[in-house]
């Protein structure tokens, strides 16, 4: 884990209040597991004192260059998305535990299901997965048409279904919709978005998989318990019955954890 202030390479609004930002420096040599994320300072001061977890969209090593990917709803994230090209953003990480590539072999089938701004994680994995052989099917849910990002993207990574609950693009309804409608078997699941998502996706999954959770952090290194959540198996990890987020996971195995 580093802290480095990284130069700001780009920034554009890629849908409303969402923004994509890419950033160069050393430290994005060893950002290299899918899942993990990044905490931001967002300002100079000492105003917001928190700094927010980003997860990591993708990574370009030859450039050293991180992609972000992130919705400015708060004061905080909106004035993140007020920065400019060639301004340094203070980043610690990466943090966390990422997905797991090795669940998969070559050959196999995953299914990654994702919601609004839990979509950036899986944009990183699904690029990990098919370099391992991995076909990758995709599900991303949105509000409505104008809010859809990074479908072309994954799209050059294998079949991928966009669901709009307003039905104004793709499958009218949810992500679980689709996860219905299509009857390919697949080997594992990997989703990130809305609580609620996810335990309708685990509810509805035809197989083990993997959670990744968002939450409002303090530290993001294990060390002030503002991110805990309910371990749902008190057994595991010396029966301590909850688990810390930004260390232990962002990602779980499903029904590792409460949701
Ligand atoms: Fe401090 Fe997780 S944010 S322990």
């Amino acid at each position: 884990m580093i802290v480095e202030q990284l130069r700001i390479t780009g920034q554009e609004e890629i849908a409303p209040r969402i923004y994509r930002m890419t950033l160069e420096g050393d430290s994005v040599q060893t950002m290299t597991e899918p899942g993990q994320f990044v905490h931001v300072k967002v300002s100079d001061g000492i105003d917001p004192l928190l700094r927010r977890p980003i997860s990591i969209c993708d990574v370009s090593q030859d450039k050293q260059e991180l992609t972000i990917i992130y919705r400015a709803e708060g004061r905080g994230t909106r004035l993140l998305a007020a920065k400019k090209t060639d301004d340094t953003l203070d980043v610690l990480g990466p943090l966390g535990q990422g997905f797991p590539l090795d669940s998969l072999q070559k050959g196999s089938t995953a299914l990654l299901v994702g919601g609004g701004v839990g979509i950036p994680p899986l944009y990183y994995l699904a690029k990990k997965l098919v370099k391992r052989g991995v076909n990758v099917r995709t599900i991303l849910g949105f509000r409505q048409s104008e809010d859809i990002f990074l479908q072309k993207e994954f799209r050059e990574l294998g079949d991928i279904i966009v669901t709009t609950e307003d039905g104004s693009k793709g499958v009218h309804g949810f992500v679980t919709d689709a996860m219905n409608q299509a009857e390919k078997p697949y080997d594992s699941f990997f989703t990130c978005g809305p609580v609620p998502m996810l335990r309708a996706v685990k509810a509805a999954a035809a197989s083990d998989g993997f959670i990744s959770l968002e939450e409002r952090m303090g530290c993001g290194v294990g060390a002030c318990l503002a991110c805990v959540c309910e371990a749902s198996d008190a057994t595991s990890q010396e029966g301590k019955k909850y688990r810390k987020i930004c260390s232990d996971g962002p990602v779980f195995r499903a029904g590792e954890v409460v949701i």
